[in-house]
């Protein structure tokens, strides 16, 4: 079952399926720094289509929503958004919602076909075209390196689950930074390592389909070290980069009062967040899971993971409650959320106070990191009205809800720089293909027409209003 699903169940059978709750006044307005980023994210596998072309490589999602049965609707991102193509006109949609920044990520394979070895340029230059367009419009680009879309050659190898990935990984960010780092200074080496280990390669639900603890482990712990040998790398490429990286960080709570429940939450707790949050900004994984981690390491590869990074990138969409779960993966699992919590469509509980909790623990925990919300946002069913427009008035409440949130944050002190809003672009989401819409402009899969919802009003009125 893959993380979307299992929650649209949870959402059902605990919370009484999809209500939403009224839009609320925003908190206080105006009270984010002048100098506040705002951002929109996406990602390569689930906008860019063209897969053919150019020279790209095959990468793992490929090869993996080609197979019959694993993406909802047989959907694959051959297509997608058709961003390699339309690029301008999105980066015209940017300029439009007066955002200052745009989280993207490169695609591995469009750079490097097998994942080492041969450069393909066009790959290079098509993020080239996009850098520059960025900047003329007064959009500072933070490129993230790996947002999940592996090439297909390094899979055929083992993947992540082999420790050899990791200089090849510090080779590829070397060759990206080469052509770019002249003129993009932001850089994310990962988005979610820990959702790709655990879906990717313990769950199987998502590519490239490798299931079991020992698979997720040795993927969680080999691109922890990818990560520090790639911070090195950049580091030592140009001394003018603000390095950092994304995960996937949410509080999570025991679903019940049980001891085994409280166990659980532990544990899941120390592999979700603190497995990757740990060994880059302490050094060490934590207790809890330190010993699964043991064998892994070799003599140097803590100290390798343990890097100075210049921001740390937040995506943030939900609290969790877990419960002991023995049969599961890692003995913990989604369980019972508080009674009256509402949900989005794909069955997430909307808990904008997670994100003030989140923000305000990892300053507590890790000091006066500077902190981007890299990705906040809600998948809701969208359509477009007879007159042309997308009423998504419930997104609007959620983000107004998780913005207060953020402001909250800040206004007690913690070192919150910007928050990016996922998605700019309804697009593949991983598993459940097309079915599932997180943009703040519509696209239309047949036509590929782009219409902006009110979401996207919204975030263009609270620029305006607050940058
Ligand atoms: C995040 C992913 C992103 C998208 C959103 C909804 O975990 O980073 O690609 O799938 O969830």
């Amino acid at each position: 079952m893959s993380r979307r699903s299992l929650l649209a169940v949870l959402a059902s059978r605990f919370g009484g399926g999809k209500a939403l709750r009224p839009v609320r006044a925003a908190a206080e307005e105006g009270a984010f720094p002048a100098d506040f980023v705002w951002g929109a994210s996406t990602s390569s596998y689930q906008i860019e289509g063209a897969v053919e072309e150019d020279g790209r490589g095959k990468s793992i999602w490929d090869v993996f929503s080609h197979t019959p049965g694993l993406v909802k609707g047989g959907d694959t991102g051959d297509v997608a958004c058709d961003h390699y193509h339309r690029w301008l006109e999105d980066v015209e949609w940017l300029a439009r919602g007066g955002f200052n920044a745009y989280r993207f990520s490169t695609a591995w394979p469009r750079i490097l076909p097998t994942g080492s070895g041969v450069v393909e340029k066009r790959g290079l230059d098509f993020y080239d075209r996009l850098v520059d367009a960025l900047l003329g419009r007064g959009v500072t680009p933070w490129l993230c390196l790996y947002h999940w879309d592996l090439p297909q050659a390094l899979q055929d190898e083992g993947g992540w689950t082999k420790r050899d990935i990791a200089p090849k990984f510090a080779d590829y960010a070397r060759i990206v930074a080469q052509r770019l780092g002249d003129r993009v200074k932001h850089w994310a080496m990962f988005n979610e390592a820990n959702v790709h280990a655990f879906f990717g390669y313990g769950m199987g639900t998502h590519a490239p389909g490798v299931k079991g603890l020992d698979n997720m482990l040795a993927a969680a712990h080999h691109q922890n070290l990818a990560q520090g040998y790639a911070l090195q790398a950049l580091r030592a490429e140009r001394s003018d980069l603000r390095l950092g990286t994304v995960i996937n960080v949410q509080p999570v709570r025991p679903s019940s009062d049980s001891a085994e429940d409280h166990k659980a939450a532990t544990r899941f707790d120390a592999f979700w967040n603190g497995a990757f949050l740990d060994p880059l900004l302490k050094g060490a994984y934590p207790g809890a899971v330190a010993e699964e981690f043991a064998p892994l390491i070799a003599a140097g590869d803590l100290a390798t993971i343990h890097q100075m990074v210049d921001f740390l990138g937040v995506n943030y969409y939900s609290r969790m409650h877990i419960a002991d779960a023995p049969d599961s993966l890692l003995g913990a699992w989604w369980g019972a959320v508080p009674d009256g919590t509402h949900f989005t469509a794909i069955g997430w509980p909307i808990t904008p106070d997670g994100l003030y909790e989140e923000l305000t623990a990892l300053h507590a925990r890790y000091g006066n990191l500077e902190l981007y919300v890299t990705e906040n946002g809600a998948c809701f069913d969208d359509h477009i009205e007879p007159d042309g427009t997308v009423h998504d008035d419930d997104r609007v409440g959620f983000l107004r809800e998780h913005l207060a949130a953020a402001q909250r944050a800040i206004a007690d002190g913690v070192n919150l720089r910007g928050y990016f809003v996922w998605s700019l672009l309804d697009n593949f989401e991983w598993a459940e293909g097309f079915s599932r819409r997180f943009g703040i402009i519509y696209v239309d899969f047949q036509t590929l027409k782009r219409t902006p919802k009110a979401s996207f009003t919204f975030l263009a009125d609270s620029i305006k209003r607050r940058g």
